[in-house]
């Protein structure tokens, strides 16, 4: 079975709403995260499998840091998108353009205090035109710098998609200074002639 196909079923077993659910997944394996992480931002959030994804680990959080210095009595997740999302029990989805300056009213007034851990699989409209497509990107990319910038803790953790391409190394030195240790990883789930890219900043300066 093509190895594309064999996540597409496992996440319908799974009743996950789309494989990318995995791609998570193997990101929360190597980096670890989800690690004290009870407030959650995701961006670009629909259908909604990195929601679900996110709730599981933060619901885990809940009992693993129970009785330690760490621990939170709840949760809080909040999900980004243009489209619509079908909602997710004890998650908040709203749908608008995260470019909009009117998200940070939203975030403030459901947070009303910084993030753990923010994710972002948002991707723009693919032209077929790589080298526009990898600018309009980064565009997108630099917006979700600015969200991160003022709501992410300090110690916070950062999940980003970017594009392989024009403006991504200047993209990752702008994040190397906001973050302790940033990796650029390709998740297995990942499709191998697709220039897509996560990067991940942990422990915010
Ligand atoms: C690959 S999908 C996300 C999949 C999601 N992580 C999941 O597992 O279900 C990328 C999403 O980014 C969203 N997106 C792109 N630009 C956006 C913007 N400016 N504001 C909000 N969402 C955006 C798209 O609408 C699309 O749904």
């Amino acid at each position: 079975m093509h190895k594309q196909e064999s996540f597409y079923r496992q996440a319908k077993k799974e009743s996950f709403r789309a494989r990318s659910a995995y791609k998570l997944f193997d990101i929360q394996k190597r980096f670890n995260i989800f690690k004290r992480a009870f407030y959650i931002l995701d961006l670009g959030c629909a259908p909604g499998s990195w929601l679900q994804v996110a709730k599981k680990f933060a619901e885990e959080n809940l009992i693993k840091y129970k009785d330690q210095f760490y621990h939170r009595d709840h949760y809080k997740i909040m999900g980004v998108d243009i489209k619509k999302v079908s909602p997710i029990e004890s998650i908040i989805i709203i749908k608008a353009d995260l470019t909009k300056l009117e998200i940070q009213e939203q975030i403030d007034s459901f947070f009303k205090n910084k993030l753990d851990l923010i994710l972002s699989d948002a991707s723009i409209k693919k032209t077929g035109n790589k080298f526009t497509d990898n600018i309009r990107q980064i565009r997108l990319c630099n917006e979700i710098l600015k969200l991160v910038e003022t709501n992410l803790k300090y110690k916070g953790n950062l999940v980003i998609k970017a594009f392989q391409g024009s403006d991504f190394d200047n993209f990752t030195r702008k994040m190397k200074y906001m973050f302790r240790f940033l990796k650029s990883y390709k998740p297995k789930s990942s499709k191998k002639k697709s220039n897509e890219i996560f990067l991940v900043g942990l422990n915010k300066i």
